[in-house]
Formats: C-alpha cells, structure tokens, sequence
C-alpha cells in the first residue's frame, strides 16, 4: 500500500512533521554513523557542535555523552519531539529553529551534515553553504555525511561531485573523503563521509 502525504514540499516544516508522524522516515539511522564514532574518538579535543536539521538527532546523546558542547536545531515540531524523545537527559540541547535563521550562542568549531543539504532541493544548496560559511570561524570543521546520485527528484537530491566541489570550493578545503560501510538502504553506495575546513 502506498502511502498517501498531504504536503510536498520539502523546504516547508510541515513537509517533515508529516512524515515523522506518519513514521515514514526512510533517511532515519536508527543509531549513530560508525564514520562519526571514529571522528570523535579520533578528536584531539570536543568540539563545540551544531547539528542542523537534527531529525531523530541520535548524535546529540552520542556527543553530548562524549562531552562535546552539542546544539541540534529542527524546524519540524516533530522532529524536535522525536529528537527529545530519543535524546533523555540532553533534550534541551536540541532547539525547534530554522537553520538560516539561527543564530547560535557561541560559533560553532563543528557543523555535523547528515542528510540536510540532500533534503533540500539543490537550488537551496548555495544558500545552505553561504550558512555553512558564515557560521564556522577560518579552521572550523563541515564534517558528515554527502549523497552524490544523479536523480533530479528527490529528497533526497543527490549531487554530482563536481558540482559539491564548486559549492563548497571557495570557503572550504576538503580534508577527509571515505567511503560509508554502514549507511541506510536509501543512501547505500551513494554516500561518503567527507571532512571540510574553513578556509
Ligand atoms: C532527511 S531529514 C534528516 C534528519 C537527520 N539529520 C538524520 O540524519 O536523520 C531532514 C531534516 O531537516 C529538517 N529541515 C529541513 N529544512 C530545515 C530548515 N530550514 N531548518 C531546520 N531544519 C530543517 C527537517 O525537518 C528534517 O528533520
């Protein structure tokens, strides 16, 4: 049986908390990427961190238990509900705002990406990277999760490498590219785990 929403717009909240409601989220890990696990174990320090467009926001708890200084932000009251839900004593790390609006309290050293940009329609993209950059200081770290696929419909909207590259070219120097062994049916094989500095 297909499944029947009433919003199609994936730049509107309501597009989202009808999905999270319906429990139709096919983007969702269910738990936290081993690619961030060994980000973090690997970090030489915790990093002050925004997760925009958190979801569920498995990584808030992971983080937050690591000790790093997490906020993750949704615009969907779902999400933010199911991200309290999944998050216990560190719900109030998570914040109900729209990502190109918000304005954190402290600038982020890290921006954790996944599944934001590609849930966005690609002529959003510029705008999501012109955030990216105004938020992270010169040395600050983009790390996560990038989709490549060459579909025109989504979400999710895959990228063609080139065209990420270009985006994110002018403010960043990509320092870590590898391929993801664990990632959900919808993004498998088309998926890397990527390192970006500000420049
Ligand atoms: C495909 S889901 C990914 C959720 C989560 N990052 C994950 O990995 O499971 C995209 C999320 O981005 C949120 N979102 C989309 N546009 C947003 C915006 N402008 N500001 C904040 N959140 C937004 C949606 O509500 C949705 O929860």
């Amino acid at each position: 049986m297909s499944m029947k929403f009433d919003s199609r717009d994936p730049q509107a909240a309501a597009f989202w908390s009808e999905r999270f409601e319906k429990q139709f989220t096919p983007w969702d890990r269910g738990g936290v990427p081993q690619a961030l696990q060994d980000f973090v174990a690997r970090s030489p320090q915790p990093l002050a961190t925004l997760i925009p467009g958190c979801g569920t926001g498995y990584e808030v708890a992971f983080l937050a238990e690591a000790g790093w200084d997490v906020t993750a932000i949704d615009f969907s009251e779902a999400a933010v509900a199911a991200a309290r839900a999944a998050t216990g004593k560190w719900a109030d790390r998570i914040l109900t705002a729209d990502f190109f609006t918000f304005m954190p309290e402290h600038p982020p050293q890290l921006i954790y990406e996944r599944a934001f940009l590609c849930a966005l329609p690609p002529e959003r993209w510029p705008a999501i990277v012109q955030r990216w950059s105004e938020l992270l200081a010169p040395g600050a770290l983009l790390a996560g999760f990038f989709y490549y696929d060459k579909t025109p419909k989504g979400p999710p909207f895959g990228a063609a490498e080139d065209e990420l590259h270009r985006l994110l070219a002018p403010y960043f120097k990509r320092i870590e590219d590898a391929a993801v062994a664990d990632s959900v049916p919808v993004f498998a094989q088309k998926e890397r785990w990527q390192v970006w500095r500000r420049k």
